[in-house]
């Protein structure tokens, strides 16, 4: 896996992110098991609660276009501190990927940090078969 393209990808598309309420931009980037990149950023809404995140963005767009393979998930925010993926990404995350999904958590200039979804979300809640 290129940890570098990945991030890449979520920087292009940071540059899409809709955040007029908080100024903070996020771009992600999803791998799927057939080599794919699906892109997403975060899009804001003056109701608050109607935000999306760019993890789910990038997760939404991919699933609608039948893929069920994912592999690792890059996430770029847009000041110096890594930016990780909130509670209610990770727990959309459990839902299609298991422990080992990777997840690259990135700041503006490109540093990052290499997580597994089993570390972020350990003992998740799921009615189904865990993954
Ligand atoms: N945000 C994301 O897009 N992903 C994260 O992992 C953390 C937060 C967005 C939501 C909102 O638009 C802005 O960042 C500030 O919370």
């Amino acid at each position: 896996m290129d940890v570098k393209k990945l991030i890449d990808a979520a920087k292009c598309a940071q540059e899409n992110a809709y955040s007029p309420y908080s100024n903070f931009c996020v771009g992600a980037a999803l791998l799927c098991g057939d080599g794919k990149i699906y892109t997403g950023c975060n899009i804001e809404n003056s109701s608050y609660s109607a935000t999306v995140c760019a993890e789910r963005t990038a997760f939404f767009k991919a699933i609608s276009e039948g893929q069920k393979d994912f592999t690792a998930i890059a996430v770029i925010g847009s000041d110096d501190k890594i930016c990780m993926p909130c509670g209610v990404c990770r727990q959309v995350i459990s839902e299609f990927c298991g422990a080992d999904f990777k997840i690259i958590c990135a700041n503006k200039t490109g540093e990052y940090k290499e997580y597994t979804l089993g570390k972020l979300l350990p003992f998740s809640f799921t009615l189904g078969e865990n993954k």
